[in-house]
């Protein structure tokens, strides 16, 4: 009967496979309205004129497109905008209509086209509550006396700021030249101006194809500073110092990735240190990294996260997942690429522990989600759901565990020259999950026929929970800690601890392993010998925060409020709102201060977070 329901299911999985792609090979995917096999994008010119006052983009997106197969109309997905004209390559205009709205997708717009069509041209503007962009007052940046703006696009926001096919299965070079107030730079994901241009008009260019949720812009009062001949940062300039003495690393982050897995394929790599707000710790835009500001921790404990956004120009910008459902082969190739880069240049310990805590947020996932759930399995099923909800840590770490395990099996010389090849193999194109098993199959398991017997990769992909194969993993540093706690035996003595623990992974750990039945007295001791509600690092206070609402610890009750206040990354904000949602005081207290910290947010944080305390 088992081995029934086994090939039953094998089969099911087949035709799943089919589904991912229509007969000419193009991913077929199930967030965006667009008929690429019909009629696709190649290129865009982009013209916007940036309006702080109006929260409103204005301007036109004309699309170089190919109509193979003669149909006569193009579609691209939108969410909110306002469509004026649509115009041909003679200026000719042309219909266009829009289909129903559909929640998180938007609605289709439908284009006319004739099968000589080689450019369309759409005439539009944005709604000042479009979901890809915050508009900042200044009195949320750090330099209080300009306002900002800045884009998210990742995962399928793009259509909110830009009429496209918003698949990451299509990509498409661009140029754009942006309008802003004459005091104000421009930088998006492309080829950036160094300088402020005192007529406020800015020329990019992006010279490689990506997909649509890699487009971005912000805008701001901004400086840049080199690091080296290649990176560089740009950040307010009241930020602009602490920013670049805390990634000094950046240029040898490169040089390591580029040791690792082949050339860095994109120009110069520079990142932006954006306000609080900003919902993610970075996001990947090609040559131009968004980072939150609160990685700048003041000690350097946090630069992972620039190794993890540079690690991307492999995985995710280079190779892209096809559909949202691929999400994996972007975050979790990008996670073991992040401690590879880790591991070499702060070394193995460092590695292990990045890798150890991976794994402690990995079990919190698979509790939260349940071992049985579907959405524990590495290849996503997402249609119908906001693509948001796959962003968890199976992905990053189910992810990461896997291409480990392949490490593990084959060792590292293979590993490492199997995903150079990889890279150069798939450069500037989409994958699917079954791309990548079956360039896995062809290039590294055929070596030797009992490596795909230990990997059994189609479990990790297929099957909800974690493979009784899962890599041993531990870390002598955190395994002193572990002894250390268990010593206290219902009574703690953190006195004296500090000069031990001192890296900012020692101290997570701890915090994460602290007996669960603390009171706010040991609270207060703890406090005292580490300061973790003063400290620096926002991961620090983050589970911290976590730990004082639930034990009632008081005196931390004003950091809290202020860090909800000021801090808009999303994954500290639903840990903390989500502890003081357990309590019906603390979910009144909750209410009371989201109340006027919402406004702070960007939508991906606030819409989350709506429906966690509604
Ligand atoms: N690409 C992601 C951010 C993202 C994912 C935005 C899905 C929207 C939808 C980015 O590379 C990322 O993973 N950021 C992490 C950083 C971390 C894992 C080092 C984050 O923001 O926490
Ligand atoms: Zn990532």
């Amino acid at each position: 009967m088992k081995n029934i329901i086994f090939l039953l299911s094998l089969a099911l999985l087949s035709c799943n496979q089919n589904k991912v792609t229509d007969e000419n090979g193009v991913s077929t995917d199930p967030h965006s309205f667009s008929k690429p096999d019909q009629a696709i994008v190649k290129h865009l010119d982009l013209d916007l004129n940036v309006n702080f006052e109006s929260k409103i983009l204005t301007g036109k997106a004309t699309w170089t497109i190919e109509n193979h197969k003669g149909a006569d109309s193009i579609i691209f997905d939108t969410q909110n905008l306002h469509v004026i004209r649509v115009t041909l390559s003679n200026g000719e205009k042309t219909g266009f209509s829009f289909g129903p709205e559909k929640k998180y997708l938007g609605s289709a717009l439908k284009v006319g086209i004739k099968d000589s069509t080689k450019q369309v041209t759409i005439w539009y503007t944005t709604s000042p509550d479009a979901s890809a962009l915050q508009w900042l007052s200044p009195q949320q940046t750090a330099g209080k006396v300009y306002p900002f703006l800045f884009t998210q696009s990742e995962a399928i926001l793009a259509r909110s700021w830009i009429p496209c096919q918003d698949s990451p299965g299509i990509r498409f070079t661009y140029n754009a030249t942006i309008t802003v107030p004459s005091n104000l730079l421009a930088l998006m994901s492309a080829e950036n101006p160094q300088q402020i241009n005192v007529k406020g008009v800015y020329h990019f260019k992006q010279p490689h194809a990506i997909p649509s949720y890699l487009m971005a812009l912000a805008v701001g009062d901004l400086k840049f500073k080199a690091i080296d001949s290649r990176t560089g940062i740009y950040a307010e300039p009241i930020a602009i110092d602490k920013a670049v003495w805390e990634f000094a690393d950046m240029g040898k982050m490169v040089t390591s990735a580029e040791k690792l897995y082949g050339p860095y394929r994109w120009g110069r790599y520079d990142v932006i240190v954006l306000p609080p707000s900003f919902p993610f710790g970075g996001m990947e835009n090609p040559m131009l990294t968004f980072l939150t500001p609160t990685v700048t921790a003041g000690d350097r404990s946090l630069v992972s996260l620039i190794a993890h956004e540079l690690a991307h120009s492999w995985s995710g910008n280079l190779v892209t997942n096809a559909t949202w459902n691929d999400f994996w082969l972007n975050e979790g190739f990008t996670v073991y690429l992040e401690r590879r880069i880790v591991e070499d240049i702060y070394g193995k310990d460092e590695a292990k522990m990045q890798e150890v805590l991976g794994y402690e947020s990995l079990k919190e996932t698979l509790q939260d989600l349940g071992v049985k759930s579907s959405d524990t399995r590495l290849k996503g099923d997402y249609e119908g759901r906001d693509p948001d909800e796959g962003m968890t840590d199976i992905a990053y770490e189910k992810g990461y565990f896997l291409l480990k395990t392949i490490e593990n099996t084959v060792g590292r010389a293979r590993m490492d020259g199997f995903l150079k090849d990889y890279f150069k193999n798939h450069s500037f194109q989409s994958a699917t999950t079954e791309d990548f098993l079956s360039y896995l199959d062809s290039q590294l398991l055929k070596e030797n026929v009992a490596w795909a017997d230990q990997i059994k990769v189609k479990q990790w992909v297929y099957e909800p929970g974690i493979p009784l194969n899962f890599p041993s993993i531990g870390s002598a540093k955190y395994q002193a800690i572990d002894s250390l706690v268990s010593g206290w035996k219902g009574k703690i003595h953190p006195a004296g601890l500090k000069a031990k623990l001192r890296s900012a992974n020692e101290q997570l750990y701890l915090i994460k392993v602290l007996p669960a039945d603390l009171n706010a007295k040991d609270m207060a001791g703890i406090d005292k010998e580490f300061g973790f509600t003063k400290s620096g690092n926002a991961e620090l206070n983050c589970a911290w925060y976590v730990l004082a609402i639930r034990h009632h610890y008081q005196a931390a009750y004003p950091a809290v409020e202020n860090f909800l206040n000021h801090v808009g990354r999303r994954k500290f904000l639903i840990p903390l709102y989500k502890e003081l949602a357990t309590s019906a005081a603390g979910k009144e207290w909750a209410k009371k201060i989201y109340k006027k910290a919402r406004p702070n947010y960007h939508s991906v944080s606030y819409n989350t977070i709506d429906n966690l305390l509604k």
